[in-house]
């Protein structure tokens, strides 16, 4: 049986980040661009990377909803579908996104010279819908002050929660990501007491140990993440960033959650934005503005080194189990390495 190869959706935490989300420009003349670039990917990172190899370089291209139907049409994904606004006690927008590249590295050049290579491929067919640059605050810190990261599922754990598998077979190997740019009103947060923030974020600022059931509220955003479902904890994987502009007095977080099914990324966002039960939401959002949304579709990158340059043709990947073992093309690796070197 054929084994199909993820993207590094589980890559580790690194010290820089680029999230760069762009839309396909409304006339189709340029998407062979695309196309091609997605056969591509995989040695265009193996030449960056290979400069330095302790940087380890990573790259996950995912496609947006309506990009799905406009370069690849049917098959679809099964869950795949423009990202759903939320108006509750807060809004979470939903802004346009055809393409994301969420590309990691330990240090930005690599990040950045990645960017530009693949944004010369496709400048003419795309539109750039947003660019973040993150990086390593501290001890793996967002401004806010506290250790974000800390509860991720690792290595088989990780790959169960993020890695689609039998329930949609012509896309084993698959996975989804939602992404949100949070800014933060940092002198509003930095007024409350250290007490208020711990409950709010439902962990010790710093020490990171979370706080008791006993003394932790029904809104502390751990809380209200955590989605049980049968005596099973359904799990995502975050890589979220730290990003701003000092001079601007901009402080933000980008937020970027993979999961093998987005209902269970929805239903944190539910939690967080309307509150469980309605009215209990995340007090973390009366300081974090989310500007923008959108959920994307991870394919394989057994998938997209099959993209066919021209339409119609389609890439023969069907009937595959995935195959998480032994790294993913040589973009980014799955397995045994530590957080942040
Ligand atoms: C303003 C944006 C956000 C900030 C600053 C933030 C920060 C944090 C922090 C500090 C933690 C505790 C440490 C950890 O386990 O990582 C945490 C946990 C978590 N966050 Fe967020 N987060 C944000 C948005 C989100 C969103 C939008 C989601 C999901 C839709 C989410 C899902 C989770 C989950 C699942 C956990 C782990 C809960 C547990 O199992 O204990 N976060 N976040």
């Amino acid at each position: 049986m054929p084994s199909v190869i993820p993207q590094p959706v589980i890559a580790k935490l690194t010290g820089a980040a680029i999230f760069l989300v762009v839309t396909l420009k409304p006339e189709p003349g340029h998407d062979e661009s695309v196309r091609t670039l997605c056969g591509d990917l995989a040695s265009l990172l193996r030449a960056v990377g290979f400069r330095d190899p302790s940087g380890r370089l990573s790259c996950v291209m995912a496609f947006g909803s309506d990009a799905w139907d406009r370069l690849f049409g049917q098959p679809k994904p099964a869950d795949l579908h423009p990202f759903r606004e939320i108006r509750g006690v807060h809004h979470a927008v939903s802004t346009p996104g055809d393409l994301l590249f969420h590309i990691r590295a330990a240090h930005m050049d690599l990040c950045f010279e990645l960017a530009n290579e693949i944004m010369s491929r496709i400048r003419d067919a795309v539109s750039t819908a947003d660019e973040v640059h993150g990086f390593k605050y501290f001890d793996e810190r967002d401004l806010l002050g506290f250790v974000d990261g800390t509860e991720n599922p690792v290595d088989q754990d990780a790959i169960d929660a993020t890695i689609i598998g039998e329930e949609d077979p012509n896309f084993a190997g698959g996975s989804y990501v939602i992404t949100q740019k949070y800014l933060h009103d940092l002198q509003a947060w930095n007024a409350l007491p250290v007490e208020q923030q711990e409950r709010i974020v439902g962990r010790k600022k710093l020490s990171d140990i979370e706080l008791d059931d006993a003394v932790k509220p029904a809104y502390a955003h751990n809380a209200l993440t955590t989605i049980v479902e049968n005596g099973e904890q359904l799990e995502i994987l975050r890589d979220n960033m730290p990003f701003g502009d000092a001079a601007k007095g901009e402080f933000g977080t980008y937020f970027i959650g993979y999961a093998r099914s987005p209902s269970r990324i929805e239903r944190m966002l539910d939690n967080m934005f309307v509150g469980n039960p309605p009215g209990n939401y995340d007090r973390l959002l009366d300081v974090s503005k989310a500007v923008t949304g959108s959920l994307f579709f991870v394919p394989s990158a057994t998938f997209l080194a099959n993209v066919p340059a021209e339409p119609g043709a389609k890439a023969d990947v069907s009937e595959s189990q995935p195959r998480v073992s032994d790294g993913s093309l040589g973009i980014g690796s799955l397995k045994g390495e530590p957080p942040h070197e």
